[in-house]
């Protein structure tokens, strides 16, 4: 994870999401995927679907079910494998899982859910436009896999889950609104400018202006139609895999350009301009945010990390997933998980938005 931009604390009350979304464009998605420079993306067997893909935002897609694609970007091993299986467990059909792990780190396959579910990889290093290519790799392959796959959540291996499937599943598959890409953008942030020239003073001119430069979270999740720009576009891409300047090298963090700064050229509406995974940047060491350890994990911390309730425009806004937590938080987190993590405030007498669809009411008891 590349430094953040702004002075420690400054990015509190908006970094934090991941999520993608996807929404079928076979058509975008063989191009995506020919496109791709390193050939085949994806040695995954199985999924697919029979049904036609559904259009983004319908909320009718017949009888097949929509699915949430988890894309795990990592350089070691996945410690909170036993969490996520348990966070997944019993929803089999409504999520899909890919893992791009840098083929030198000798990543340990988990099994289970995760079970051939590594796509073909390439090394990635931290501020480089490696990282952007993983997540296109992620995004293609997710896509092409699965016709499904309705909304893409890019996470870590330091990522965690702070609610239950059913809860993120029906946060982000919400009927009757417009769906939108859970990305963060911003705008006019300190040292955007040094990140702007890190190629050279005119290196992004003409396809980016500096006024259309944006920065935000590398964790997002996006819908299936933002998924599929995403992994197909080219002429962005041309630009931001230009390596950096060398004087410019503690500018240099492409990963947290491209995605903000492509989908807000390209639909801002469709995009909430924040990110679902919280961060805490306070107090960050070396360009790293804080990363709680063993003896901090308890209920009341994932009651504040699910809520940002300080900081100008938090506005109380809320968290699906969180980072970084080091690898012997495990145990304390599975601790927790069937008592806080994956319980469920219990809907309200209103509540008419637990069912996940005809078939799934029992997800919402
Ligand atoms: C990764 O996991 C494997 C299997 O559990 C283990 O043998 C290996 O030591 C781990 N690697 C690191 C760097 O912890
Ligand atoms: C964020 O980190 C700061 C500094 O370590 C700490 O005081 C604060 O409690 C943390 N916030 C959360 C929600 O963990
Ligand atoms: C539930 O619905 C009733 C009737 O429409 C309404 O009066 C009440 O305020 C609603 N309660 C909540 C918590 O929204």
């Amino acid at each position: 994870m590349p430094p953040p931009l702004l002075p420690s604390g400054a990015r509190s009350p908006t970094a934090a999401p991941i999520v993608l979304l996807i929404c079928s464009l076979p058509v975008l998605f063989l191009l995506a995927y020919s496109a791709y420079p390193g050939g085949p993306l994806l040695l995954l067997g199985g999924g697919g679907g029979g049904s036609d893909p559904s259009s983004e935002g319908g909320n009718n897609n017949g009888n097949r079910k929509e699915k949430v694609a988890f894309l795990f970007l990592t350089n070691s091993n996945l410690s909170f494998a036993p969490l996520w299986e348990r966070f997944f467990r019993g929803y089999g059909g409504l999520f899909t899982v890919y893992v791009h792990a840098d083929p030198a780190a000798g990543v340990a396959h988990p099994g289970g859910v995760f079970s051939g579910r590594f796509i073909a990889a390439e090394p990635t290093q931290r501020a480089s436009p490696s990282l952007i290519s993983a997540e296109r790799r992620l995004l293609a392959a997710a896509l092409d896999d699965d016709p499904a796959n309705a909304f893409f959540a890019l996470v870590s291996q330091y990522c965690v889950p702070l609610r239950s499937f059913p809860f993120v599943y029906r946060s982000l598959l919400r009927s009757g609104e417009r769906r939108r890409s859970f990305i963060e953008i911003l705008a006019g942030e300190p040292g955007l400018s040094d990140r702007y020239v890190a190629r050279g003073a005119a290196a992004m001119l003409p396809e980016v202006p500096f006024e259309e430069f944006r920065v935000g979270s590398q964790f997002f999740v996006l819908t299936r139609r933002h998924a599929s720009l995403a992994a197909a576009e080219q002429r962005l891409w041309g630009k931001f895999r230009l390596p950096c300047l060398e004087a410019m090298r503690d500018s240099c963090y492409p990963e947290e350009h491209y995605f903000p700064t492509l989908l807000s050229m390209r639909d801002p509406e469709g995009c909430t301009g924040y990110t679902l995974t919280r961060v805490n940047w306070t107090g960050s060491s070396d360009g790293h945010p804080r990363t709680y350890l063993l003896g901090e994990v308890t209920e009341e911390l994932v009651r504040q990390l699910r809520t940002d309730t300080g900081g100008p425009g938090a506005g109380g806004r809320s968290y699906l997933f969180a980072r970084k937590f080091s690898p012997d938080c495990l145990a304390p987190l599975m601790d927790l998980a069937d008592s806080v993590l994956f319980r469920d405030p219990r809907p309200g007498p209103n509540s008419t938005k637990c069912r996940l669809d005809d078939d799934d009411d029992e997800l919402c008891s």
